[in-house]
């Protein structure tokens, strides 16, 4: 294929499963359960539901569209829409998201790097030998033993994006993602059956209605809505970069929410009742997946085998995010430099591995770098795409790219909502995301 001609993807579940797979993460599983339980319960699923369907779809259409009219990722189609402006520096706007995608991959690419550490423990049979959990994560997490894990994640997710969309991401998204979702309803059936489940599933689901009138609950479930289906400008931008005119971008982006927000459950009703089975405390964070959960094993009838089928399924939910986030600047420096698809791979693992070589050594500084990208450069990302095409460009010629191809066109209706409501609302997400320090 020569440089500049663009791949499509081969079937429209294969495009839809790559995008589950590039949504479901860390945020479904070290998130969703803990303000699940801790927002109210079933409460808690009125504005999450809400906020996901409504807002959630709309930025995934946006940049789903944005990226198909253009063929292009974030910088070239921001350049593109500002030229038309008479604006000739659009594409220093457009870097903004990139970097901000780059960023998650940055760090993600280190957690997947323990996440891989983990599974080869639970397949040696570790979690039932090592005396104290909380310690073994503490020498492990921040010292120089995770470099050779994160190291390997990076060359993973690089063997995957060097056979391109079709052959790599496409193929790998539609056994990963069937296998994903088998695996949790194993998981789920281990977790509910265990004596004391009852709590964790009280904890879920009875709902707690006094907690809707905390504003602190909305705000974390608007937060939660747009980090899930990862609206940061650039990420599904991308993947819609390869879509061909006849695919129908309002029921992709929908079928995207509801995979998503499934697997956020079955997160959650495989963890909580589990920990509450063993009477431990739900946490949010790196100390569910990797104190938590792996003393819960220890315990556990059949603790090996459901701990394996544990980190396999999570090492899915988070590669199939690697691949994602990494084919953004992969695209970008393959336009930019207009160098092949093997050698922009190398570059970019080369160059995000040594910008995380830092945070290997220090989880202080792995902390703020997180904080970093995930309070400042995904929001405004996510500003910057909204108002770019729904601004900048043309909400009505963008209503017609998102109806393109689809049997269910948005009616006019749908451009005040997306023009107003969902700009603004991106940007109430960036400023208490900056006021509360992350949402
Ligand atoms: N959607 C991902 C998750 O739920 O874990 C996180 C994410 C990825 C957010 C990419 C933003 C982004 F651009
Ligand atoms: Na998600």
């Amino acid at each position: 294929m020569s440089v500049n001609e663009r791949e499509t993807w081969s079937s429209r579940i294969g495009f839809v499963l790559s995008c589950v797979g590039a949504a479901i993460g860390l945020g479904n599983i070290w998130l969703f359960p803990w303000r699940l339980g801790a927002y109210g319960g079933a409460a808690f699923l009125i504005p999450y539901l809400f906020f996901v369907i409504t807002l959630g779809s709309t930025g995934l259409m946006e940049e789903f569209a944005f990226g198909r009219e253009r063929k292009a990722g974030a910088i070239q189609a921001f350049k593109e829409v500002y030229a038309e402006r008479g604006i000739d520096w659009g594409d220093k706007l457009g870097v903004i998201p990139v970097l901000g995608v780059t960023g998650v991959f940055v760090f993600y690419a280190i957690v997947v790097g323990w996440i891989l550490k983990y599974f080869v423990l639970a397949l040696q049979g570790q979690f039932a030998v090592i005396d104290k959990l909380p310690a073994y994560f503490g020498s492990f997490a921040g010292t120089p033993k995770t470099i050779i894990w994160h190291l390997l994640a990076i060359i993973i997710t690089i063997l995957v994006l060097r056979l391109g969309v079709k052959d790599g991401i496409e193929r790998i998204n539609k056994v990963m993602m069937p296998t994903l979702f088998v695996i949790l309803f194993i998981l789920l059936l281990r977790s509910l059956t265990l004596p004391g489940a009852l709590e964790g599933i009280k904890f879920l689901l009875v709902p707690e209605w006094s907690k809707l009138a905390n504003p602190k609950t909305w705000i974390m479930a608007l937060g939660q809505a747009f980090f899930t289906v990862s609206l940061g400008g650039a990420a599904m931008l991308v993947y819609g970069s390869y879509l061909d005119e006849d695919a129908d971008i309002p029921a992709s982006a929908l079928q995207t929410v509801i995979f998503n927000t499934t697997a956020s459950f079955l997160a959650a009703f495989v963890i909580i009742p589990a920990v509450f089975a063993f009477g431990l405390d739900p946490k949010a964070g790196p100390p569910l997946l990797f104190i938590t959960l792996p003393n819960i094993f220890k315990q556990m009838p059949g603790g090996y085998i459901f701990s394996v089928l544990f980190f396999l399924s999570i090492i899915f939910a988070a590669l199939s995010s690697t691949m994602n986030l990494m084919e953004v600047p992969v695209e970008a420096l393959m336009q930019r430099l207009k160098i092949s698809r093997k050698k922009s791979v190398i570059l970019v693992g080369g160059l995000t591995f040594a910008v995380g070589l830092p945070l290997d050594l220090s989880m202080k500084l792995f902390g703020h770098f997180a904080d970093f990208v995930t309070i400042y450069l995904i929001p405004i990302g996510a500003v910057m795409a909204a108002v770019t095409y729904f601004w900048v460009y043309d909400i009505t010629k963008a209503r017609q790219a998102i109806n393109q191809g689809s049997d269910n066109p948005l009616g006019t209706w749908w451009e005040p909502f997306a023009k107003y409501v969902f700009t603004i609302v991106a940007g109430v997400v960036l400023i208490l995301g900056i006021i509360f320090g992350g949402i």
